[in-house]
């Protein structure tokens, strides 16, 4: 097995049937990686891998509710079985429901909540110790969101759900410091991707389902300021951290500033030294 993070590796992505998840698998492809796309909506995910294929990659799709313990540690059996291991897992799959959080139906929380945070949950207790029992090391990338690092008004659900994320992350990465396996927690801004109306297509209730038809094909998130880029220009900064064996995947310039008045603030509440 070759040092490279990615030649002849095996990475399952979950999600990986659109939007970020399909360029992360275009990334990985290209890099020599065999790639396997899990994700609800097995259609899209076996699109993803027709189109890969025809590139020459190995490619194969696969159904998975991430917020079904069960399904994802059966996924974690049957990529074993078919490509005799796994080194990356990225736990990508979200969804994202707005709205004040006093009065958001309890469905959207559960919803958030299920896919967010236990989808996320479940791809890292099924596949990190499958990473760490053939020895060969990989990698884990857990997306999360700007939002899983500044509370965002309207947006209070989906930012419980990613700063659970980051901070079952963070301590991922300490747990498995010197043990082979990186980890990063990416924190994107606004990527354009169909992720308004993927989340009210599976929406658990039929009323809300309806309302997909009808919703915007890409990210509007008022609260969320800041550039729109593409999800292929995520993809390269995830392949990067993952070279460098980075924590962070920040991909806007504007975060840093955010990040950092959020630091002062906190810094401030301590008062000045006596
Ligand atoms: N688009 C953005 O601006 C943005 C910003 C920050 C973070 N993110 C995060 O990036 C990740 C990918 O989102 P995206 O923007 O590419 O959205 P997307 O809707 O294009 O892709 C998400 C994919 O996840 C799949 N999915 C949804 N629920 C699932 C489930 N229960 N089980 C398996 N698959 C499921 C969908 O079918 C879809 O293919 C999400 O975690 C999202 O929260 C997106």
């Amino acid at each position: 097995m070759s040092t490279d993070p990615f030649r002849g590796r095996v990475a399952v992505i979950t999600g990986g049937g659109g939007g970020i998840g399909s360029a992360l698998a275009r990334a990985f492809a290209a890099r020599g990686a065999r790639v396997a796309l899990a994700d609800v909506d097995l259609e899209a995910a076996a699109r993803v891998a027709k189109e890969l294929e025809a590139d020459g990659a190995e490619a194969v799709p696969f159904a998975v509710d991430v917020t079904d313990r069960t399904d994802v540690h059966r996924l974690a059996d049957t990529v074993c079985e078919r490509f005799g291991g796994v080194h990356i897992i990225c736990n990508n799959a979200g969804v994202a429901m707005g709205g004040e959080m006093w009065s958001a139906p309890m469905q959207d929380w559960e919803y958030t909540m299920s896919v967010n945070f236990w989808g996320v949950l479940y791809g890292v207790q099924a596949f990190v110790s499958r990473i760490l029992e053939h020895g060969e090391g990989g990698h884990v990338v857990n997306t999360a969101s700007m939002a899983g690092l500044t509370g965002m008004s309207f947006l209070g659900m989906y930012c419980a759900s990613k700063f659970a994320v980051v901070g079952l992350t963070e301590s991922l990465s300490r747990e498995l410091r010197g043990r082979g396996i990186g980890v990063s927690v990416l924190c994107p801004m606004i990527v354009q991707t169909n992720i308004d109306r993927n989340s009210l297509a599976r929406h658990p209730d039929p009323e809300r389902r309806k309302a997909a038809a009808a919703a915007p094909p890409n990210v509007t998130a008022p609260p969320m300021r800041g550039g729109v880029i593409q999800a292929d220009q995520v993809a390269g900064k995830v392949v990067r951290a993952i070279d460098a064996g980075e924590l962070y995947i920040f991909t806007h310039p504007e975060q840093r500033e955010i990040l950092s008045r959020r630091a002062q603030r906190i810094d401030a509440a301590f008062g000045s030294p006596s």
